[in-house]
C-alpha cells in the first residue's frame, strides 16, 4: 500500500504530531509507503511531491506548522482539477490519501470520494475547533493556551494604567476560542461571531467594572459583528473558498469605548501567534491518536471516513457529516459565561 499525504487550510500546531504517528505506524506495523503532497491539494493537483518516510517525521512531535507545506488550493475550482488528481495519483501509484485539513480541505475530500471516488481518509485540523462530528480538533487547545496566557498578561497592564484592553482573538464563524480563552483568562466581556452584540450593552459591562475598581478585559472574536455594523469590518478580498477577510473589530471596539465611556482603551491583535510554535501536550496527545486511528481506517479500506474524538474516544464518522455545516458555539453555553460579564 502506497498513502499520500496532505495538510490543507490555515496551519495549526499539531500537524505534524499526525503525519509522525501515521508513518511510524503506517510503516512499523504495516509495512505502507508513504508520499508527501506540497501545499495541500496544490500538491496533487500538480504533482509536487515530498519525501514522507520515518526518517522525515524524526524529531517532528513538538514542532509547529507542518513539513509539507499548506495552502487554500480549491482543486474544484481549477480547470480539470479532478482529472489533473487522477492523473498525479496514478503517476505516483498513491492507493489512498490522508487528508488532514479543516471544513474547507475535509469538504474537498469528502466531494472527491463520494462524487470522484478519489479515497481519502480524514483528520480534523484546525485551532477555530468549529468541525462537527467531533468533540475538539487539534490546535484549539494551543490558540487557547495562547490566548489565555495573553490575557492574564493584560489584566496586569490595564489594572495599573486603569485602562480597557481588548484582546482579539481567531475565528472567523465561531466563537470557541473566544469563550474557552475569555472564561480561562478571566475576560469582562466576550464577543463571538455567533451572537450580535450591542455596543451600549459593552459599554454599560465596561462602565459597571470601573465603578468595581477593576480594569475591564473584553475578548473578542475576529469575526464578532456589532449590531448594524458588519460593513466597518470587511476589507472585500475573498480566498478560493470565499471567505471574506475580516480586519479591525478589536480596533474598532477601542475607538467605540472610548468615546462611549470616556475610558482609555488599547487592542492587541494575537492573530497568527495563535496558529504558530509548538502544540501542547493535549494537542500532542489529541494529534498523535488522530494519526494513529487514520492509518487504521486506511488500513480497513474506510474511504470517506474522518477520526473524531468522542469524549475520550477516537471513532470514525463520514467526511460528509462532518463538513456539512460548521460547530458554533451553542448559545446556552454562551449564556453560561454571562455571569461574569459586567
Ligand atoms: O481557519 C483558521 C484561521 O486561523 C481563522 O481563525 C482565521 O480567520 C484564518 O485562519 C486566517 O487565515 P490566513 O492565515 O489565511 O489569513
Amino acid at each position: 500500500m502506497r498513502v499520500g499525504v496532505l495538510t490543507g487550510g490555515g496551519d495549526c500546531p499539531g500537524l505534524n504530531a499526525v503525519m509522525r504517528a501515521v508513518v511510524r505506524k503506517g510503516v512499523q506495523r504495516y509495512g505502507y509507503d508513504f508520499v508527501g503532497f506540497r501545499d495541500g491539494w496544490r500538491g496533487p493537483l500538480e504533482g509536487d511531491t515530498a519525501q514522507l518516510d520515518i526518517s522525515a517525521v524524526r524529531g517532528m512531535l513538538p514542532r509547529g506548522g507542518t513539513i509539507l507545506g499548506s495552502s487554500r488550493t480549491n482543486p474544484l475550482k481549477e480547470e480539470n482539477g479532478v482529472r489533473r488528481i487522477k492523473e498525479n495519483l496514478a503517476k505516483h501509484e498513491v492507493d489512498g490519501l490522508i487528508v488532514i485539513g479543516g471544513e474547507d480541505t475535509l469538504g474537498v475530500a469528502a466531494r472527491l470520494t463520494d462524487e470522484y471516488g478519489i479515497k481519502c481518509v480524514g483528520v480534523p485540523k484546525t485551532i477555530d475547533n468549529d468541525l462537527s462530528a467531533t468533540d475538539y480538533t487539534f490546535g484549539f487547545n494551543t490558540a487557547v493556551t495562547v490566548a489565555t496566557e495573553a490575557i492574564d498578561r493584560l489584566h496586569t497592564t490595564a489594572e495599573s494604567h486603569m485602562r480597557v484592553l481588548v484582546v482579539e482573538v481567531m475565528g472567523r464563524h465561531a466563537g470557541w476560542i473566544a469563550l474557552h480563552s475569555g472564561l480561562a483568562g478571566g475576560a469582562n466581556c466576550i464577543l463571538i461571531p455567533e451572537q450580535r452584540f450591542d455596543i451600549e450593552q459593552v459599554c454599560a459591562w465596561i462602565t459597571s467594572r470601573f465603578q468595581a475598581s477593576y480594569a475591564p478585559i473584553v475578548v473578542v472574536a475576529e469575526g464578532a459583528m456589532p449590531k448594524g455594523g458588519e460593513m466597518v469590518l470587511k476589507d472585500g478580498s475573498t480566498d478560493s473558498f470565499g471567505h471574506v477577510r475580516l480586519s479591525g473589530v478589536g480596533e474598532w471596539l477601542s475607538k467605540e469605548i472610548e468615546s462611549r465611556t470616556g475610558k482609555e482603551a488599547r487592542t492587541t491583535v494575537l492573530g497568527h501567534v495563535q496558529r504558530g510554535g509548538t502544540p501542547t501536550a493535549f494537542d500532542r496527545w489529541l494529534a498523535t491518536r488522530f494519526g494513529l486511528h487514520a492509518i487504521d481506517a486506511v488500513r480497513d479500506g474506510e474511504w470517506g471516513s474522518m477520526v473524531a474524538l468522542r469524549g475520550t474516544d477516537i471513532v470514525r464518522v463520514p467526511l460528509a457529516e462532518a463538513t456539512e455545516k460548521l460547530k458554533t458555539v451553542d448559545p446556552a453555553l454562551y449564556e453560561e459565561a454571562d455571569v461574569f460579564f459586567g
